[in-house]
């Protein structure tokens, strides 16, 4: 569905992503791990539409999205919920969603009610600016306000940092239910048990290239490739 070949990413001279290359199936999922300046942001946001390519090819079904803009992308089925999430933080929970809305134009939204039916904490506060979200919440709106433009493919960019452990809970529940409803997912983690409870397969970055894929959990038990790569 989504396949990715030899990406490069560079702002201006320093190179951020070299020679990246991975592919996701239908109804599949894919983790981008790796610790702080690995690539994984830079490689993702350029997937999106974000940032732009040096080298390679993106493309997505039978598309070819590689010089597509993000506002484009976002209507052929990705969307990105970004590692500093981004919000407006003087539009309410209500507000953000009727904005996504009107991103989609010809691709038909996410109703908020069904948005609300995921996350019932987001429906209680409906009304609250976004500034007035706890962090929990601010992920929830900002995940929400990615599945209103009904993604094919989900970007998670690092959904886990600075969550409680029993929001996060909340959070990976619901994704669940996401990726159950046939939603593809790309998670951008540093946390290998998170990952893993959304994604089953890896792509290990470091300082900007592929180092290792596989399967999350041989990672996990692998201290070679803990040591190698997660310290
Ligand atoms: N706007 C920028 N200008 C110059 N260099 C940048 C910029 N953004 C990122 N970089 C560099 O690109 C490299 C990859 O950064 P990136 O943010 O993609 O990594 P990351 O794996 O997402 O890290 P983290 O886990 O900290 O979010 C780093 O060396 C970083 O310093
Ligand atoms: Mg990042």
């Amino acid at each position: 569905m989504l396949k990715v070949a030899n990406l490069r990413v560079q702002y201006g001279r320093i190179v951020a992503v070299r020679r990246v290359s991975f592919e996701i199936p239908p109804n599949g999922a894919l983790a981008i791990l790796g610790t702080n300046g690995a690539g994984k942001t830079s490689c993702v946001e350029a997937v999106a539409g974000l940032l732009p390519k040096a080298e390679g090819t993106v493309t997505f079904g039978a598309r070819d999205i590689t010089g597509a803009p993000a506002n484009l992308i976002v209507r052929h089925g990705i969307a990105l919920v970004p590692q500093l999430r981004e919000l407006f933080l003087d539009f309410t929970v209500e507000e953000t969603l009727l904005a996504a809305t009107a991103a989609c134009r010809d691709r038909s939204a996410v109703g908020r009610e069904e948005i609300y039916s995921l996350f019932p904490r987001l429906a209680e506060r409906r009304r609250s600016l976004a500034g007035n979200l706890s962090g929990g919440e601010q992920q929830m709106l900002a995940i929400s306000r990615a599945l209103t433009t009904r993604p094919a493919l989900l970007i998670l960019d690092e959904l886990s940092a600075g969550l409680s452990q029993g929001i996060l809970g909340l959070v990976i529940s619901s994704l669940q239910k996401i990726r159950e409803a046939g939603v593809s997912l790309l998670v951008v983690e540093q946390n290998l048990e998170i990952a893993a409870a959304l994604a089953s397969e890896c792509l290990v970055m470091s300082v900007g290239e592929a180092v290792w894929q596989g399967p999350i959990r041989e990672a996990i038990d692998s201290d070679e490739i803990r040591k190698a790569f997660f310290r």
